[in-house]
């Protein structure tokens, strides 16, 4: 079992911080061990669509992209964090996702053979209250997870917060995240 936990927003001990961070309190009091980063102190470019892809499912960019793919490759469960930002994830993380369209090609276009299926669980933070306010970062997130081949095992989505530690008065989010990361923890199926 291998768990890799990223956190999307370039605000750290954010809202979205802190949730992943209660999810990942649980693998450390079950000793699960677990890595954590932050896409904003990469340096990762946005996809130029050149398709270089194209030639054997690998992106041509050279930056930290790599390094953290590397990662998300051998993990077995994937934890994602990120506010919305204009109804979509923060642009550190959403230029990420786009560098997948290699994956996208490598699996899709090129037919090559899919990695073992992960699980992936997603935490969201947004300032509205609005019904459909994570609409439009479900939908980024699922395809992501389809690219990388991982089912998405569980979402927790928190409206009305956006202050800095707004988070940190919502115990009821805050335990949910932690029986998310706990239900990691336990997992038999790693
Ligand atoms: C650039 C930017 C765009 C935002 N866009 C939205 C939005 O479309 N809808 C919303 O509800 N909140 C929006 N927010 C508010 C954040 O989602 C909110 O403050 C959240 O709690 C930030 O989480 P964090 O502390 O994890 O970064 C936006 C904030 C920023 C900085």
């Amino acid at each position: 079992m291998r768990v890799l936990a990223i956190c999307g927003s370039p605000r750290k001990r954010g809202n979205s911080d802190y949730l992943l961070d209660e999810a990942l309190k649980a693998l450390e009091v079950y000793r699960v061990p677990y890595e954590k980063i932050y896409i904003a102190d990469h340096a990762i470019y946005p996809c130029n669509a050149c398709y270089g892809c194209l030639k054997n499912g690998r992106c041509i960019i050279r930056d930290d992209f790599a390094k953290i793919y590397a990662k998300i490759e051998k993990c077995t469960h994937l934890l994602i964090a990120a506010p919305i930002f204009f109804y979509s994830v923060p642009a550190q993380l959403k230029a990420f996702i786009d560098r997948f369209q290699a994956l996208y090609v490598r699996y899709f276009v090129l037919r090559k053979k899919k990695p073992p299926q992960k699980k992936g669980y997603f935490f969201s933070v947004s300032a509205s209250t609005q019904r459909d306010v994570f609409t439009g970062a479900f939908k980024t997130m699922d395809f992501f997870l389809r690219c990388i081949n991982a089912r998405i095992e569980a979402k927790l989505c928190v409206r009305g917060i956006e202050e800095k530690g707004d988070i940190l008065r919502h115990t009821r989010a805050l335990k949910q995240a932690y029986r998310i990361g706990k239900r990691i923890a336990l997992d038999k199926g790693r």
